[in-house]
């Protein structure tokens, strides 16, 4: 079975004040209630992992990086590379996500070299795939994603895979209060695990996490994750406050499965 994940991606937000009280309070939730469904992973930004490591310390609240580098070390300015978050107590490592697709301009290439860089370095990958716009509009989502999927995976063999988790993120849904509707996260998850399936094993395909992000929030997080295929989400403008980060994991907690 999937594991099911809570996940909050805080992007570039946050100070170190509001970090610290953010990873406390999630963490003194977790401590007073453990979860039995749900894991919870919490990804600042670089300069905070240190701290939310410290402030996390029974690990009930995993701590994520937002990306890496792919190379072991060497002349890259400005980059951090996976032995460095793995030395500081740093589980997982968000990898494609498609502001840094998008934004960043990273390619294809350097996503595959990055899954593999953290599935070697034992770091637990969460790749993020997602449609624009207009492949939604055109009919092109799903050829898309399983394109996205494809570069990313090649060569992998599924043993390596086993700790792998895929967030589905269509970009049109990111930030923009515009969610998926559970049926359209439900057919797309599905499509997901089915592609999974045809190139690797249906136990694998079972075992995937897939979680879905854009715009979830508490209002309408409850009809997404009773999807059967959605097994948790990765939240952002809804992760960056407690109140609202703790219901989605009460509600993650009573409705993932
Ligand atoms: P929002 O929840 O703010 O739409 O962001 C989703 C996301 O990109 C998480 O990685």
């Amino acid at each position: 079975m999937a594991r099911k994940v809570i996940a909050g991606n805080w992007k570039m937000n946050l100070s170190q004040k509001e970090g610290e009280e953010l990873v406390k309070a999630s963490n003194a939730f977790v401590e007073a209630n453990p979860l039995v469904h749900v894991e919870v992973v919490i990804a600042p930004p670089y300069l905070q992992l240190q701290q939310a490591v410290k402030y996390s310390p029974t690990g009930r609240v995993s701590i994520a990086a937002q990306n890496m580098n792919e190379n072991d070390n060497g002349a890259f300015t400005g980059e951090i590379s996976a032995s460095m978050l793995k030395e500081i107590g740093v589980e997982l490592v968000i990898i494609g996500h498609s502001e840094r697709r998008e934004i960043l301009g990273e390619s294809d290439a350097q996503i595959h070299a990055k899954l593999k860089k953290a599935l070697r370095s034992n770091l637990y990958p969460i790749l993020c795939v997602g449609e624009k716009l207009e492949d939604r509009k055109s009919g092109n989502h799903f050829k898309f994603v399983q394109g996205q999927l494809e570069s990313a995976l090649e060569g992998f063999s599924g043993d390596e895979l086993s700790s792998l988790v895929i967030a589905y993120e269509p970009i049109w849904a990111i930030g923009t209060g515009e969610t998926a509707s559970p049926a359209q996260a439900q057919e797309m998850h599905a499509f997901i695990r089915k592609h999974i399936a045809s190139i690797y094993t249906a136990t694998l395909a079972d075992e995937i996490s897939v979680l879905y992000g854009g715009s979830v929030k508490p209002e309408n997080a409850k009809e997404i994750f009773a999807q059967p295929d959605v097994d948790g989400g990765l939240i952002g403008g809804a992760a960056t406050k407690p109140e609202s980060f703790i219901e989605l994991i009460k509600i993650g907690e009573s409705v993932l499965r």
